[in-house]
């Protein structure tokens, strides 16, 4: 099958479309023909070798870990879909190598779900990771509930436009941060309050409109702003991370329960992602999608660290 791989860690230079041998499909396997892949930021760092030390690599390496398509063959212990169904799926394995930058990728079936219904392959292959990251964060991680308030930080990227949507749909108001270019973009997501973190000091700033704090915060990109965060987290408030473990004393202070998330596959928790977009709670914010021979500008795009909601590649 025709993918795009590496067979040394590297640059985008390293990127080459090419053949390889076709994934195996185990007893209680599903086999994806894949339409779209979605783009996360881990498959650059995947593709610069820095999760190396995480996972075992398998060489010739195929990025990606989103995919939507159509289920071409399944193992006989597989009962909930069958060949035809439309299906997405968050496909990482124990291992790196067997990516979604491909005509097929073959997962486990509790991986997988039925693609939403009111949006095309392009767009469901982009809410993966990135809608389960979110998902697993404010409805697992941190239960937000409603009349909550939950600050965003990178409220505009791929994971922060779904949490801000989530935590929406669960009755929070959401103060989101992103530069201001962003903010109009921010409340058609839902924000009430958006700070330009480039700008303004966002610890001054949320504190002028919540004296108490905030019950959390959402971050994705740890370092001073995950360390200063804790200033606008309310008494007994809960911070989740999906950038730091949190194991520092800093975050053990005042009741405040401090998480961290790194996001697993969950084919039942896509299947509740699939039921908010359906139902007009959840859209997919699609900055562009890529041709899978042009994967190398689309990692390019992506490693400015400036996308708005999400990237993906057209594959077939
Ligand atoms: N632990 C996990 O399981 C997990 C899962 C998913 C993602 N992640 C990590 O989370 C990070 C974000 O992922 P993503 O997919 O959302 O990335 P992304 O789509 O590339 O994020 C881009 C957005 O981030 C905003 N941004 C960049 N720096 C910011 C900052 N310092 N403060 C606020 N906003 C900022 C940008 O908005 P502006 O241009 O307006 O700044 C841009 O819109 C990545 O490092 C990723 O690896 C971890």
């Amino acid at each position: 099958m025709r993918a795009i791989a590496l067979s040394e860690f590297g640059g985008n230079d390293r990127l080459e479309l090419t053949d390889v041998e076709d994934p195996k499909v185990g007893p209680d396997f599903v086999l994806i023909r894949v339409r779209a892949a979605g783009l996360n930021p881990v498959d650059w760092k995947l593709r610069e070798g820095s999760l190396e030390g995480a996972f075992p690599h398998v060489f010739p390496v195929v990025l990606g870990w989103d995919a939507a398509g159509v289920v071409e063959q399944v193992g006989p212990a597989v009962t909930g879909v069958g060949p035809g169904d439309e299906v997405f799926a968050y496909c990482r394995k124990h291992f790196v190598g067997e990516g979604t930058y491909a005509e097929y990728v073959s997962v486990p079936e509790d991986f997988v779900s039925r693609k939403p219904e009111a949006i095309d392959f392009v767009h469901a292959s982009a809410v993966p990771l990135a809608g389960l990251t979110a998902f697993q964060a404010i409805v697992e991680a941190t239960a937000v509930r409603a009349g909550e308030t939950v600050l965003v930080h990178g409220a505009a990227g791929g994971v922060g436009a779904f949490a801000v949507q989530i935590a929406r749909a669960r009755g929070a108001q959401v103060i989101g941060t992103a530069t201001a270019a962003k903010h109009e973009f921010l409340k058609d997501l839902g924000t009430t309050e958006e700070i330009d973190y480039s700008q303004v000091d966002f610890v001054e700033a949320v504190r002028e409109s919540r004296t108490d704090g905030v019950d959390v915060v959402f971050d994705l990109f740890g370092g001073e702003t995950l360390w200063r965060s804790v200033d606008v987290v309310a008494d007994s408030g809960r911070i989740v991370s999906l950038a730091d473990p949190l194991t520092d004393d800093h975050y053990h202070v005042r009741g405040i329960t401090p998480t961290y998330v790194f996001v697993r596959p969950s084919g039942s928790q896509l299947a509740e992602l699939a039921r908010l977009i359906d139902g007009g709670e959840m859209r997919v914010e699609l900055e562009a999608s890529y041709r899978l021979e042009d994967a190398a500008q689309a990692l390019e795009r992506l490693e400015t660290g400036r996308v708005r909601g999400k990237l993906a590649l057209e594959v077939g």
